[in-house]
């Protein structure tokens, strides 16, 4: 039985009379906003006389890196796709199926063309001679926001007219892995390739593909425009540069918070305007599911790439997922492994099984600790992709600091 007012079904019927698929378009900055604004200047500089070597030389030393998650550096990656033989392609994985991450999305609601002029400049650098953006179809403003700015783009004659090609996802979560996600632009069912070859070498129709997450590609452009300094000379607790934080669960103001990469658990949540009211702070998923649960007192490390690495997690894309002391660590845990085990793709045994199987021995009123460990091991040990790598980091961080609800 499902009923909607007339005001809201007027509302839908003038958004799709307009063209629009989205009801609710957000306000953004649209092309001729950003162009007054100085926007596609440096672009046109670049392409007209830019030393690629002292623009690759400049992301390296702004100390940026990968913002999909996995932290790769990204002057590094250039100099990888630059050094393979041309035709080289160009993917922009925009498939933010991280649950608890949604910061692409601020970015391409926001000020599309920042995301768009920082994917112009790093097609130009390694010369790729198409660009192919896969978007999350759960995001319907931000495609049709970007059909219609790659059109306006592409009226303004700085692109040709299908240099860029827009992919719409289709709601699977392992088509965020790079090779899944090339597969799945290719035509093909999206279910990650073993590697090496990296992408890099073999991506998109077997070219070299330089492979970039939306947000890498916005600091591209700001890194460009205002210098490596706008990330290298922000320093705290011993830790360069800026991170987004996609803050949710028991705070006061859920949201996207820009913070110093060197900023701990206690300062996100003071950002989100401290715990909701009536929830204590009990523990907290520092950068998606696949990073497991962190317990409270761990509250004085810089959530940062590699910092986490002695707590045997990482930050990943910065979904921080904060409970509170009437949430379970371990039913969160079985939440987490029950969505790894509907994502898993199935083509390899240690995840298509272990997941399911996990997930039947954490319904147990009492874990079989020893069971669960061994089943981690394989799947870590055995999985082809990070996915199946990954999934038995919220089993093992509840055997390590919540042991005692399980
Ligand atoms: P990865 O570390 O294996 O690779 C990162 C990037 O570096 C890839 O583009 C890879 O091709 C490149 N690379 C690594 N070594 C290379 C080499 N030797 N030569 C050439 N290129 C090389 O990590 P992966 O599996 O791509 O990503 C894992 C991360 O993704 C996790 O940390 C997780 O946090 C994050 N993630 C993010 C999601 C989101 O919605 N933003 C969704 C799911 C996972
Ligand atoms: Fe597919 Fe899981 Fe194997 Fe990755 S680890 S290839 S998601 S079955």
């Amino acid at each position: 039985h499902y009923s909607i007012d007339h005001a809201t079904l007027d509302k839908v019927k003038t958004a799709i009379a307009a063209g629009h698929i989205h009801a609710d378009m957000p306000e953004y900055q649209g092309f001729d906003a950003y162009r007054a604004d100085g926007g596609y200047i440096k672009l046109a500089e670049l392409r007209d006389h830019g030393d690629w070597d002292a623009v690759q030389d400049s992301i390296a030393s702004s100390g940026l890196r990968g913002l999909g998650g996995a932290g790769f550096p990204s002057g590094k990656k250039w100099s990888f796709v630059r050094s393979e033989e041309a035709p080289r392609l160009m993917a922009v994985n925009g498939d933010e199926g991280e649950p608890g991450t949604f910061k692409d999305r601020k970015y391409l609601e926001d000020a599309p063309h920042v995301f768009l002029e920082g994917m112009l400049i790093a097609a130009a650098a390694v010369d790729a001679a198409r660009i192919y953006i896969y978007m999350r179809d759960e995001y319907p403003a931000a495609i049709q926001i970007l059909r219609q700015e790659i059109a306006a783009l592409e009226a303004a004659g700085i692109i040709a007219a299908g240099y860029v090609v827009l992919r719409r996802g289709a709601g699977a979560y392992i088509c965020g892995e790079e090779s899944a996600m090339i597969e799945s632009i290719e035509g093909k069912r999206g279910i990650p390739r073993h590697r090496p070859p990296y992408v890099a070498q073999t991506g998109v129709f077997g070219r070299p593909t330089l492979v970039h997450n939306v947000e890498t590609l916005v600091w591209v452009a700001r890194i460009c425009r205002e210098g490596p300094q706008i990330l290298s000379d922000v320093v705290k607790n011993g830790r360069k540069g800026l991170r987004n934080y996609s803050v949710s669960g028991r705070v006061a103001q859920p949201g996207v918070y820009l913070l110093p990469a060197g900023s701990t658990i206690l300062d996100v949540i003071d950002a989100a305007g401290g715990m909701a009211p009536g929830h204590t702070f009990k523990a907290y998923q520092p950068g998606g599911p696949s990073s497991g649960l962190l317990p409270a007192s761990i509250n004085d490390v810089p959530l940062d790439f590699d910092t986490l690495a002695d707590y045997g997690t990482f930050i990943g894309s910065a979904a921080v997922v904060v409970l509170g002391h009437t949430d379970s660590a371990r039913g969160a845990a079985l939440n987490m492994l029950d969505f790894f085990a509907s994502e898993s793709c199935g083509q390899c045994t240690p995840c298509r099984v272990g997941c399911e199987k996990a997930v039947g021995l954490m319904a147990a009123p009492k874990w079989d600790a020893d069971l669960l460990t061994d089943l981690c091991q394989v799947m870590t040990d055995a999985s082809i992709c990070g996915l199946g790598q990954a999934a038995p980091n919220p089993i093992k961080s509840v055997l390590n600091h919540f042991k005692d609800e399980v």
